[in-house]
């Protein structure tokens, strides 16, 4: 058979189990089956599939069906024009989040916080546009710090990129500052996981998700804390859930931060609060 009909099949098996892009889906995981990328995925389709390939899609395929997420069975996923490898350890990188990125590259930083940094993807993907700045990720998950410096180092970022192990502000040093700090915490409410597409309930990991109560539990302990670890005139800037605006605005003016702002996504959805420590 060739890779066209093998696609075919690919397809129709996934359409049927309800995947939401399935043709789109079958070219990638055959094009990772094959060693290829996707965009020169056409050029072998009309050769017949050597059997070990054929048995890897088959295998990828019968996965993706039982809805794994694609950067699961690829092990990359494309954030900011570069390419994060990705576990069950980590959020999948969402191309919302690069919202935050186009909002955070607007101001002037030369050291920055992630806090919550999964894969590493806000961080990493700050500090390979700035190049003289440098950045500490933490994250309360040891597995996904792991993945955090794998991509680091992949990218060429070691040396200006530290990572550190606890539950938000307990991760950072008591007298550290900072020009920017980022965060995309877990914001989806308890009573909304239901409604949760399987690849993201089933198999990414609970507490990148939710706080398993209103949502909102991170930006708390994130709002008050901000003002200890911001530099002068220094910015705090977090992704939200696009009905979350309100809440963690006052939340950010709550804890005494100035120039509060709301900003929305490609979709117009509200996605990311930012706001500022008063200039002395
Ligand atoms: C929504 S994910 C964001 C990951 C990554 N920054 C991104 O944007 O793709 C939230 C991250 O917060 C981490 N996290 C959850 N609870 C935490 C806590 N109490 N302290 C620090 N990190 C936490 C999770 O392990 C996860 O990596």
């Amino acid at each position: 058979m060739t890779g066209a009909q093998h696609l075919g099949e690919a397809l129709r098996l996934l359409a049927h189990a309800g995947v939401p892009d399935a043709a789109r889906d079958a070219r990638r995981l055959l094009a990772h089956a094959l060693d290829l990328s996707p965009a020169r995925l056409t050029l072998a389709l009309p050769d017949p599939l050597p059997p070990e390939v054929a048995e890897r899609f088959h295998a990828l395929v019968a996965r993706r069906a039982a809805r794994e997420p694609v950067s699961h069975l690829t092990g990359r996923r494309a954030f900011y024009g570069r390419d994060f490898h990705v576990t069950p350890d980590v959020l999948d990188p969402r191309p919302e989040t690069e919202t935050l990125i186009g909002a955070a590259l607007e101001r002037r930083f030369a050291r920055v916080l992630d806090l919550g940094t999964g894969s590493g993807c806000i961080l990493l993907t700050l500090l390979a546009e700035r190049r003289q700045a440098k950045g500490l990720g933490t994250d309360l998950s040891d597995p996904a710090l792991a993945v955090a410096q794998r991509n680091a180092a992949a990218l060429g970022l070691t040396p200006r990129a530290r990572f550190a192990q606890g539950s938000w502000w307990d991760a950072v040093e008591p007298e550290a500052r900072f020009d920017l700090i980022v965060s995309n915490p877990p914001y989806i409410a308890q009573d909304e996981l239901p409604g949760l597409a399987p690849e993201v309930l089933d198999h990414e990991p609970r507490m990148a998700l939710t706080d398993d109560a209103d949502g909102l539990s991170a930006y708390r302990v994130l709002a008050a804390g901000a003002p200890r670890h911001l530099a002068a005139g220094g910015a705090l800037m977090v992704e939200i859930g696009p009905l979350q605006g309100d809440a963690v605005a006052g939340l950010f003016a709550a804890a005494g931060l100035c120039d509060i702002a709301v900003l929305p996504d490609l979709d117009g959805r509200s996605r990311v609060v930012s706001g500022r420590l008063q200039a002395v």
